[in-house]
Protein backbone atom coordinates (compact mmCIF):
# COMPACT_ATOMS: atom_id res chain seq x y z
CA UNK A 1 0.00 0.00 0.00
CA UNK A 2 1.00 3.66 -0.82
CA UNK A 3 0.76 6.65 1.49
CA UNK A 4 -0.19 10.41 0.53
CA UNK A 5 0.23 13.39 2.79
CA UNK A 6 -1.49 15.94 1.54
CA UNK A 7 0.31 19.34 2.95
CA UNK A 8 -0.83 21.72 0.52
CA UNK A 9 -3.17 24.89 1.11
CA UNK A 10 -2.66 28.74 2.21
CA UNK A 11 -3.38 28.29 5.44
CA UNK A 12 -5.16 31.57 5.33
CA UNK A 13 -6.96 31.24 8.97
CA UNK A 14 -3.64 30.84 10.35
CA UNK A 15 -2.42 34.06 8.80
CA UNK A 16 0.38 35.71 9.29
CA UNK A 17 1.69 32.49 10.73
CA UNK A 18 1.26 30.76 7.88
CA UNK A 19 2.46 33.97 5.54
CA UNK A 20 5.82 32.49 5.06
CA UNK A 21 5.37 29.16 6.19
CA UNK A 22 3.67 26.16 5.17
CA UNK A 23 1.39 25.38 8.01
CA UNK A 24 2.33 21.81 8.53
CA UNK A 25 5.36 23.05 8.96
CA UNK A 26 4.52 24.84 11.86
CA UNK A 27 5.50 23.21 15.30
CA UNK A 28 3.31 21.12 17.55
CA UNK A 29 5.26 21.27 20.66
CA UNK A 30 8.58 19.82 19.76
CA UNK A 31 8.24 19.02 16.11
CA UNK A 32 6.74 19.86 12.24
CA UNK A 33 3.07 19.26 12.42
CA UNK A 34 3.58 17.11 9.24
CA UNK A 35 5.59 14.53 11.82
CA UNK A 36 2.36 13.44 13.37
CA UNK A 37 0.42 12.66 9.92
CA UNK A 38 3.64 10.84 8.74
CA UNK A 39 3.85 8.73 12.13
CA UNK A 40 0.09 7.56 10.97
CA UNK A 41 1.63 6.25 7.79
CA UNK A 42 4.31 4.81 9.59
CA UNK A 43 2.45 2.93 12.51
CA UNK A 44 0.33 0.97 9.23
CA UNK A 45 3.43 -0.04 7.92
CA UNK A 46 3.39 2.13 5.01
CA UNK A 47 6.80 2.86 3.54
CA UNK A 48 6.36 4.45 0.41
CA UNK A 49 4.94 8.01 1.07
CA UNK A 50 4.09 10.93 -1.40
CA UNK A 51 4.33 14.02 0.51
CA UNK A 52 1.93 16.64 -1.69
CA UNK A 53 2.48 20.77 -1.19
CA UNK A 54 2.46 23.68 -3.05
CA UNK A 55 4.80 25.12 -5.53
CA UNK A 56 6.47 27.60 -2.99
CA UNK A 57 6.65 24.71 -0.18
CA UNK A 58 7.54 21.44 -1.58
CA UNK A 59 11.29 22.34 -1.66
CA UNK A 60 11.32 23.02 2.20
CA UNK A 61 9.35 19.61 2.66
CA UNK A 62 11.90 18.00 0.60
CA UNK A 63 14.52 19.62 3.07
CA UNK A 64 12.88 18.61 6.18
CA UNK A 65 12.06 15.13 5.28
CA UNK A 66 14.89 14.04 2.16
CA UNK A 67 14.36 11.19 0.75
CA UNK A 68 13.28 8.96 3.52
CA UNK A 69 16.53 6.55 3.35
CA UNK A 70 17.29 7.20 7.04
CA UNK A 71 13.98 5.96 8.33
CA UNK A 72 13.79 2.96 5.74
CA UNK A 73 11.21 4.67 4.03
CA UNK A 74 10.79 6.35 0.65
CA UNK A 75 9.49 9.57 0.66
CA UNK A 76 8.61 11.27 -2.90
CA UNK A 77 7.60 14.82 -3.84
CA UNK A 78 4.60 16.40 -5.76
CA UNK A 79 3.18 19.64 -6.36
CA UNK A 80 -0.56 20.82 -6.72
CA UNK A 81 -0.68 24.24 -8.64
CA UNK A 82 -3.91 25.22 -6.93
CA UNK A 83 -5.84 24.32 -3.41
CA UNK A 84 -8.87 22.85 -5.91
CA UNK A 85 -9.43 20.11 -3.31
CA UNK A 86 -8.61 16.81 -1.44
CA UNK A 87 -9.08 14.46 -4.29
CA UNK A 88 -7.20 15.87 -6.42
CA UNK A 89 -4.40 14.58 -4.71
CA UNK A 90 -5.11 10.90 -6.41
CA UNK A 91 -4.63 12.67 -9.96
CA UNK A 92 -1.08 14.18 -8.54
CA UNK A 93 -0.64 10.72 -7.58
CA UNK A 94 -2.00 8.48 -10.15
CA UNK A 95 1.89 7.58 -11.25
CA UNK A 96 3.00 6.87 -7.58
CA UNK A 97 0.39 4.69 -6.27
CA UNK A 98 0.61 2.76 -10.26
CA UNK A 99 -1.46 -0.38 -9.46
CA UNK A 100 -1.98 -0.55 -5.40
CA UNK A 101 -4.14 0.74 -3.22
CA UNK A 102 -3.28 4.16 -1.34
CA UNK A 103 -4.04 5.66 1.96
CA UNK A 104 -4.32 9.30 2.25
CA UNK A 105 -3.88 11.50 5.24
CA UNK A 106 -4.13 15.36 5.57
CA UNK A 107 -0.56 16.92 6.82
CA UNK A 108 -2.38 18.97 9.45
CA UNK A 109 -4.29 16.23 11.19
CA UNK A 110 -2.64 14.67 14.40
CA UNK A 111 -4.26 11.31 15.80
CA UNK A 112 -2.87 9.50 19.08
CA UNK A 113 -4.13 6.43 20.95
CA UNK A 114 -4.00 2.97 22.04
CA UNK A 115 -5.81 1.28 19.91
CA UNK A 116 -4.31 3.48 16.65
CA UNK A 117 -2.25 1.06 15.14
CA UNK A 118 -4.98 -1.69 15.34
CA UNK A 119 -7.09 0.20 13.76
CA UNK A 120 -4.99 1.27 10.88
CA UNK A 121 -4.14 -1.96 10.29
CA UNK A 122 -7.26 -3.34 10.21
CA UNK A 123 -7.93 -0.49 7.20
CA UNK A 124 -4.84 -1.31 5.44
CA UNK A 125 -5.64 -5.22 5.42
CA UNK A 126 -9.18 -4.54 3.19
CA UNK A 127 -8.40 -5.78 -0.45
CA UNK A 128 -11.52 -3.79 -1.66
CA UNK A 129 -13.31 -0.34 -1.40
CA UNK A 130 -12.67 2.29 1.10
CA UNK A 131 -12.50 2.58 4.45
CA UNK A 132 -13.11 6.25 6.26
CA UNK A 133 -13.35 6.61 9.95
CA UNK A 134 -16.14 8.18 12.05
CA UNK A 135 -15.03 10.06 15.43
CA UNK A 136 -17.37 11.75 17.68
CA UNK A 137 -17.23 15.29 18.64
CA UNK A 138 -19.70 17.40 19.78
CA UNK A 139 -20.52 20.18 16.64
CA UNK A 140 -19.95 18.06 13.10
CA UNK A 141 -21.04 21.10 11.16
CA UNK A 142 -17.28 22.01 10.39
CA UNK A 143 -16.41 18.28 9.10
CA UNK A 144 -17.43 15.46 6.45
CA UNK A 145 -20.14 13.39 8.29
CA UNK A 146 -20.92 10.25 8.43
CA UNK A 147 -24.13 8.45 9.44
CA UNK A 148 -24.84 4.77 9.65
CA UNK A 149 -27.08 1.98 11.32
CA UNK A 150 -26.61 -0.29 14.11
CA UNK A 151 -24.35 -2.42 12.04
CA UNK A 152 -22.21 0.55 10.71
CA UNK A 153 -23.44 0.09 7.42
CA UNK A 154 -23.14 3.68 5.77
CA UNK A 155 -26.12 5.71 4.86
CA UNK A 156 -24.62 9.09 4.34
CA UNK A 157 -21.59 11.40 4.31
CA UNK A 158 -21.81 14.97 3.92
CA UNK A 159 -19.62 17.46 3.26
CA UNK A 160 -20.08 20.04 6.08
CA UNK A 161 -23.79 19.85 6.35
CA UNK A 162 -25.91 22.79 8.91
CA UNK A 163 -27.68 20.07 10.45
CA UNK A 164 -25.37 17.06 10.48
CA UNK A 165 -27.00 13.85 10.40
CA UNK A 166 -24.86 12.34 13.26
CA UNK A 167 -21.90 13.33 15.46
CA UNK A 168 -19.54 11.64 13.62
CA UNK A 169 -16.87 13.63 11.90
CA UNK A 170 -14.88 12.20 9.32
CA UNK A 171 -11.15 12.37 10.28
CA UNK A 172 -8.51 13.21 7.45
CA UNK A 173 -7.47 9.53 7.13
CA UNK A 174 -9.16 7.48 4.21
CA UNK A 175 -7.72 4.07 3.00
CA UNK A 176 -8.83 3.03 -0.75
CA UNK A 177 -8.43 0.38 -3.49
CA UNK A 178 -7.12 1.46 -7.00
CA UNK A 179 -9.93 2.70 -8.50
CA UNK A 180 -9.83 6.02 -6.42
CA UNK A 181 -7.86 6.99 -9.34
CA UNK A 182 -10.56 6.73 -11.38
CA UNK A 183 -13.33 7.51 -9.28
CA UNK A 184 -11.15 11.12 -8.77
CA UNK A 185 -10.25 11.85 -12.07
CA UNK A 186 -14.93 11.27 -13.10
CA UNK A 187 -15.37 13.84 -9.62
CA UNK A 188 -17.14 16.87 -10.29
CA UNK A 189 -16.02 20.29 -8.28
CA UNK A 190 -18.58 21.49 -5.77
CA UNK A 191 -19.99 24.85 -5.33
CA UNK A 192 -17.23 25.86 -3.68
CA UNK A 193 -15.01 24.73 -6.43
CA UNK A 194 -13.36 21.88 -5.04
CA UNK A 195 -12.31 17.98 -5.69
CA UNK A 196 -14.26 17.20 -2.84
CA UNK A 197 -12.83 13.73 -0.97
CA UNK A 198 -16.49 13.67 0.22
CA UNK A 199 -17.77 13.41 -3.56
CA UNK A 200 -15.12 10.23 -3.77
CA UNK A 201 -16.79 8.73 -0.95
CA UNK A 202 -20.32 8.85 -1.79
CA UNK A 203 -18.81 7.65 -5.21
CA UNK A 204 -17.88 4.54 -2.95
CA UNK A 205 -20.79 4.32 -0.92
CA UNK A 206 -22.77 4.26 -3.89
CA UNK A 207 -21.07 0.80 -5.10
CA UNK A 208 -21.79 -0.69 -1.80
CA UNK A 209 -18.12 -0.47 -1.20
CA UNK A 210 -17.24 2.14 1.62
CA UNK A 211 -17.30 1.06 5.52
CA UNK A 212 -16.32 3.05 8.37
CA UNK A 213 -14.52 2.15 11.31
CA UNK A 214 -15.76 4.38 14.38
CA UNK A 215 -12.56 5.53 16.65
CA UNK A 216 -13.20 5.73 20.43
CA UNK A 217 -12.59 7.20 23.34
CA UNK A 218 -9.05 6.31 24.06
CA UNK A 219 -8.09 7.87 21.09
CA UNK A 220 -7.55 11.76 20.37
CA UNK A 221 -8.31 13.63 16.95
CA UNK A 222 -6.61 16.82 17.59
CA UNK A 223 -7.86 19.98 15.61
CA UNK A 224 -4.93 22.32 14.56
CA UNK A 225 -7.05 24.63 12.24
CA UNK A 226 -7.06 27.49 15.31
CA UNK A 227 -4.13 29.24 17.31
CA UNK A 228 -5.97 27.49 19.95
CA UNK A 229 -6.27 24.46 18.68
CA UNK A 230 -2.83 23.91 17.91
CA UNK A 231 -1.64 25.32 21.58
CA UNK A 232 -4.23 22.60 22.97
CA UNK A 233 -2.42 19.85 20.54
CA UNK A 234 1.03 21.05 21.91
CA UNK A 235 -0.12 21.53 25.33
CA UNK A 236 -1.34 17.73 25.09
CA UNK A 237 1.69 16.08 23.27
CA UNK A 238 3.61 17.87 25.76
CA UNK A 239 1.51 16.37 28.81
CA UNK A 240 1.76 12.76 27.28
CA UNK A 241 5.29 12.85 26.74
CA UNK A 242 6.38 14.15 30.00
CA UNK A 243 4.11 12.46 32.28
CA UNK A 244 4.52 9.07 30.46
CA UNK A 245 8.09 9.51 29.17
CA UNK A 246 7.09 8.02 25.38
CA UNK A 247 7.13 10.26 22.65
CA UNK A 248 4.34 10.96 20.17
CA UNK A 249 4.96 10.54 16.84
CA UNK A 250 8.89 9.87 16.67
CA UNK A 251 9.36 8.76 13.37
CA UNK A 252 13.08 7.15 14.32
CA UNK A 253 11.26 5.34 17.22
CA UNK A 254 8.38 3.92 14.66
CA UNK A 255 10.75 3.16 11.71
CA UNK A 256 13.02 1.25 14.96
CA UNK A 257 10.16 -0.61 15.76
CA UNK A 258 8.64 -1.53 12.38
CA UNK A 259 12.11 -2.74 11.52
CA UNK A 260 12.73 -0.40 9.39
CA UNK A 261 15.97 0.77 10.79
CA UNK A 262 18.54 -1.13 12.82
CA UNK A 263 20.13 -0.13 15.86
CA UNK A 264 23.28 1.42 14.29
CA UNK A 265 21.09 3.91 12.33
CA UNK A 266 18.74 4.45 15.02
CA UNK A 267 22.11 5.47 17.42
CA UNK A 268 23.49 7.65 14.12
CA UNK A 269 20.24 9.61 13.74
CA UNK A 270 20.46 10.09 17.54
CA UNK A 271 23.92 11.36 17.48
CA UNK A 272 22.98 13.81 15.62
CA UNK A 273 20.46 15.30 17.22
CA UNK A 274 21.70 14.68 20.95
CA UNK A 275 22.11 18.30 21.90
CA UNK A 276 17.83 18.32 22.21
CA UNK A 277 15.70 16.08 24.56
CA UNK A 278 14.34 14.66 20.97
CA UNK A 279 17.38 13.49 20.30
CA UNK A 280 18.37 12.00 23.80
CA UNK A 281 15.36 10.26 23.58
CA UNK A 282 15.91 8.31 20.18
CA UNK A 283 19.54 7.70 22.01
CA UNK A 284 17.45 6.55 25.09
CA UNK A 285 15.56 3.79 23.19
CA UNK A 286 18.57 1.61 22.94
CA UNK A 287 18.50 0.80 26.28
CA UNK A 288 15.59 -0.74 25.91
CA UNK A 289 18.13 -3.41 23.89
CA UNK A 290 20.78 -2.87 26.56
CA UNK A 291 19.20 -4.22 29.50
O1 LIG B 1 -9.86 17.40 8.89
C1 LIG B 1 -10.89 16.57 8.43
C2 LIG B 1 -11.74 17.28 7.39
O2 LIG B 1 -10.86 17.66 6.31
C3 LIG B 1 -12.86 16.35 6.85
O3 LIG B 1 -13.80 16.09 7.87
C4 LIG B 1 -13.56 16.96 5.66
O4 LIG B 1 -14.50 16.05 5.13
C5 LIG B 1 -12.54 17.35 4.59
O5 LIG B 1 -13.16 18.01 3.50
C6 LIG B 1 -11.49 18.27 5.19
O6 LIG B 1 -12.13 19.47 5.58
P1 LIG B 1 -11.34 20.84 5.86
O7 LIG B 1 -12.29 21.98 5.77
O8 LIG B 1 -10.57 20.69 7.11
O9 LIG B 1 -10.36 20.87 4.66
P2 LIG B 1 -9.34 22.00 4.33
O10 LIG B 1 -9.79 22.68 3.10
O11 LIG B 1 -9.05 22.83 5.53
O12 LIG B 1 -8.04 21.17 3.98
C7 LIG B 1 -7.46 20.23 4.88
C8 LIG B 1 -5.95 20.23 4.70
O13 LIG B 1 -5.59 19.86 3.36
C9 LIG B 1 -5.33 21.61 4.94
O14 LIG B 1 -4.19 21.42 5.75
C10 LIG B 1 -4.90 22.10 3.60
C11 LIG B 1 -4.79 20.85 2.76
N1 LIG B 1 -5.28 21.06 1.40
C12 LIG B 1 -6.57 21.44 1.22
C13 LIG B 1 -7.08 21.59 -0.05
C14 LIG B 1 -8.52 21.98 -0.26
C15 LIG B 1 -4.46 20.84 0.34
O15 LIG B 1 -3.28 20.49 0.52
N2 LIG B 1 -4.95 21.01 -0.92
C16 LIG B 1 -6.23 21.36 -1.17
O16 LIG B 1 -6.62 21.48 -2.35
Amino acid sequence: MRGIVLAGGKGTRLYPMTKAISKQLLPIYDKPLIYYPISVLLLAGIREILIISTPEDIDDYECLLGDGSKLGVKFQYGVQEKPRGLAEAFIIGEKFIGTDKVCLVLGDNVFFGQDLTKVLLNAQKQEHGATIFGYPVKDASAFGVVEFDENNNVLSIEEKPKKPKSNFAVPGLYFYDNDVIKIAQNVEPSTRGELEITSVNNAYLERGDLKVALMGRGMAWLDTGTPEGMLKAAEFVEAVQSRQGFYIACLEEIAWRRGFIDNEQLQSIGNGLKMTAYGKYVLSLLDEVRA
